[in-house]
């Protein structure tokens, strides 16, 4: 595998993403971490950082200890951290050199070019430059802006050291991730081999190690992230693995009996806790939805608690946790690393004295996805919209009751059965239909109707920080309209949601 280590540029994730992508393993570490040798380690890479190198509070890492034992490429600030603490000499750039550069390579004989034109572009986007190399250190490659756009040393340590001042891990360095590939394959050494399959190998065995004949125990939620990692734990651990699946009453039509019973084909060991009168009841009249969240969180750890404590002897808290949700944002200014787990079972690990199991911890959605191909999740569970932990709550504007949990699901399930049954479903990233508090007249037949409004909402997104309102078809949306007011007594009135995020949020609440 390969280490990355973070010194808190916003470029990280993507560093980590080419190299998986290249079918070589990557773990991300904060640059507060040290390097511990491991038998597995074939190579490290240095981020880029937000920082420079001569601040006060610069962060820091010892590359020389891990270029004693395997060979190490810094990016950007990585590049000047190691040029810095090797001897050389970094400098505020008269101009701060940002954006396309045209890369010159001098030696066709480098293995960090092989293959790579002999004027490429790249990416720079820096504000300090190196101004002297240290002793046993060499230019490999120059711009037209900067003497030192790459520079390398096979004798100051043990093992290769180089350093690029440009970004090879955007997609504007045009052959940067053959330039990574060199990195990995020629000088690291690295074989292309982390398949779907070897993680899915290599992750059973590890849980196996860990857990042993302990109990584990794990809420799912009929999302990805959840069934992935339940189905790997599973995997490991067979019937000790205790699955929990909580009816909130706040789900899609159906949705709880149908998930329940995929995870019963999938051999899970589930039990299916129908909750929703006890969230009906303490959701009542509430209407702001801070305060619904809050008191749909809560319900969720005690229905979720007292499950647990009704099984004996649990070691172990599965979660499907996953990069994203993972915030370890390494802190210029100290150990400040923060840590979001996504499952609403906050506080339950140390009350419970529980372990954690996160087996998704490193990997990015679309490769939990291909994961859960390897090992037959199925396919609808894989490619579904993400859906909110407080489900319809926060689609009900104003206070909640079952009337209108079970007016919203009619809808819902219209809307979103017709946007699959038309092949719209797999173009928008999120969909979902919203139960506006408002009454309006309408006429069907001879009758005067006053009736609620329903929106319905799509986006397309990357990853919902941002997202566009989704450009459906008209028909499309003519025809879901017409069929919710038809066949869903009580909404007369269907409108589109055309706002983006931001200002809006995908969600209404
Ligand atoms: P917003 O509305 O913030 O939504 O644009 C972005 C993404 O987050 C989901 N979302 C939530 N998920 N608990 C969750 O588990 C929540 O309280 C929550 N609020 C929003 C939303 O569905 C979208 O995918």
């Amino acid at each position: 595998k390969i280490i990355i280590v973070d010194f808190g540029s916003q470029y990280t994730q993507l560093i980590a993403r080419c190299v998986r992508e290249l079918n070589v393993y990557c773990e991300i570490i904060p640059c507060l971490q040290p390097f511990v040798p491991d038998s597995g380690v074939k190579g490290v890479i240095l981020s880029g950082s937000p920082a420079s190198v001569n601040d006060a509070a610069a962060p820091s890492w010892d590359i020389p200890m891990a270029a004693a034992r395997v060979p190490v490429l810094g990016i950007c600030y990585g590049a000047q951290l190691m040029a810095r603490d090797f001897g050389g000499e970094v400098a505020r750039s008269k101009i701060r050199e940002y954006g396309r550069a045209s890369l010159q390579h001098p030696d066709p004989e480098e293995p960090l070019f092989r293959g790579v034109s002999a004027s490429s572009q790249v990416w720079m986007s820096h504000g300090d430059s190196i101004t002297r190399l240290p002793d046993h250190f060499g230019v490999a490659a120059i711009t037209n802006d900067i003497p030192v756009a790459a520079f390398k040393s096979t004798t100051a340590a043990a093992y290769p050291l180089y350093g690029l001042q440009f970004h090879p891990e955007v997609t504007h360095s045009t052959e940067g991730k053959k330039i990574l590939e060199n990195f990995l394959t020629a000088i690291c050494g690295c074989s292309r081999n982390w398949t779907a399959a070897a993680f899915v190998a290599e992750t059973v065995n590890h849980i196996r190690e860990k857990a042993g004949d302990r109990k584990v125990i794990m809420a799912l939620s009929g999302g990805v992230d959840s069934t992935v990692a339940a189905t790997l734990i599973h995997k490991a651990v067979g019937p000790n693995l205790y699955c929990v699946f909580v009816d909130n009453g706040l789900l899609r039509k159906n949705e709880f009996d149908q998930v329940l019973d995929s995870y019963r084909h999938m051999g899970l060991n589930i039990r299916g806790v129908d909750a929703s009168a006890l969230f009906y009841e303490k959701l009542r009249d509430v209407s702001s939805p801070e305060e619904k969240r809050k008191i749909i969180g809560g319900l969720f750890i005690d229905v979720f608690q007292a499950e647990a404590e009704k099984i004996k002897d649990i070691a172990f808290l599965g979660q499907g946790t996953i990069y994203p949700d993972v915030i370890e944002s390494v802190s210029v200014n100290g150990p400040s690393a923060t840590i979001k787990s996504h499952h609403n079972v906050g506080g339950l690990p140390e009350k419970m004295h529980l372990q954690l199991i996160e087996p998704l911890r490193f990997l990015f959605k679309d490769e939990v996805r291909r994961i859960g191909r390897e090992i037959g999740v199925d396919e609808a569970i894989l490619e579904r919209h993400p859906f909110p932990g407080p489900g319809l709550a926060i689609r009900i504007l104003g206070a909640v009751s079952p009337e209108k949990i079970a007016l919203l699901q009619e809808a819902d399930d219209i809307y979103i059965r017709s946007l699959k049954d038309s092949g719209n479903y797999h173009q928008v990233w999120q969909a979902g239909t919203i139960l506006l508090p408002v009454q309006s007249v309408g006429v069907m037949g001879d009758e005067r109707t006053y009736e609620y409004t329903a929106a319905l909402r799509a986006v397309t997104s990357h990853d919902g920080m941002t997202a566009d309102w989704a450009h459906l078809p008209y028909d499309f949306l003519a025809k879901v309209s017409n069929d919710i007011i038809n066949r869903v007594k009580g909404i007369n009135r269907v409108v589109y949601d055309i706002s983006s995020k931001p200002p809006a949020t995908i969600e209404w609440e």
